[in-house]
């Protein structure tokens, strides 16, 4: 399992640059406006509700835009990522934007290990997240273990129907993929990334896991998790299917033709029993 998290991170450190250059992430709208927030976490926000004077530690933080901007929104963040480089860039937009965060390198299925047990209000993830991690029970687990009993977790996710489809097929919605966990990874040879970017990337091997929504579910309550509301979108906040999808003025992608057709994403809130 180390390989594919050593595969998995070198790609990710390869990235971390060309994203926090990518007008995609649109780092400099932090550093110019005091008030800006990511489109991820502007879509997030009506579900989010109030996130003031919370302790909140956002897992597979990236270069930090999520983060830093509930932190604008006034919870007290700390970012998690395994890729250095990643946290480079986010300690960097952090000291830049004027917003403080605390970052803290781990994998995050060794988070125990750093951040203090039952210590978080809020755990926050998602967005190309869980796919990177073998075994959803595990990560629910630690989860459980950072949140404080009546605190919750708030995640919105790429649907896992959308993960199963073959997104070189620009003609048909094909199912390529597992749907269900399985131990062995999707293995992918990419050249290319999500943003914009002219940068030629060097690391392109990755190893990825998709994760069925009740299986998803079920590791949430087997920790003692109660799942407060599951909404499954009909848009994502990336290119997921590049042919069959349109981008709408809010930065959401959703297909072309007849877009009910998909769920595209998922919301899943759940709160650790007190
Ligand atoms: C697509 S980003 C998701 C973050 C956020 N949604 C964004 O777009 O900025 C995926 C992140 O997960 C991190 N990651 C992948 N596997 C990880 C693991 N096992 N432990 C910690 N971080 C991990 C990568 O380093 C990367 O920064």
């Amino acid at each position: 399992m180390s390989s594919s998290f050593d595969l998995n991170r070198a790609s990710w450190d390869d990235r971390a640059a060309a994203h926090a250059a990518s007008p995609d992430y649109a780092v400099e709208r932090f550093i110019t406006d005091p008030t800006f927030l990511s489109e991820v976490v502007r879509f997030d926000v009506p579900l989010l509700g109030d996130i003031r004077g919370l302790r909140g530690v956002h897992l597979q933080c990236h270069i930090g835009t999520d983060t830093i901007s509930l932190a604008r929104l006034g919870a007290s963040m700390t970012g998690v990522d395994f890729s250095s480089a990643s946290l480079a860039q986010a300690r960097r937009l952090s000291e830049q934007a004027h917003t403080p965060v605390e970052f803290v390198e781990s994998n995050v299925y060794d988070a125990l290990d750093v951040l203090e047990r039952e210590r978080y209000d809020l755990v926050f993830t998602g967005i190309g997240a869980l796919c990177w991690l073998p075994d959803i029970a595990r990560w629910a687990g630690v989860v459980a273990a950072l949140l404080r009993p009546g605190g919750r977790l708030f995640i919105r996710e790429g649907h896992p129907m959308l993960w199963a489809l073959d997104e070189a097929r620009t003609d048909d919605l094909v199912v390529g993929y597992p749907y269900f966990e399985q131990p062995e990874p999707l293995v992918d040879d990419d050249g290319g990334t999500y943003v914009a970017t002219d940068v030629e990337f060097t690391q392109n091997l990755s190893h990825s896991w998709n994760h069925g929504l009740g299986e998803t579910v079920t590791a949430l309550l087997d920790n003692g998790m109660e799942i407060t509301r599951l909404v499954e979108h009909d848009s994502v906040p990336w290119d997921a299917l590049p042919g069959q999808m349109e981008k709408d003025e809010r930065g959401e992608w959703r297909l072309g033709d007849r877009p009910w057709r998909l769920a595209h994403s998922y919301t899943l809130n759940a709160t650790k029993h007190s």
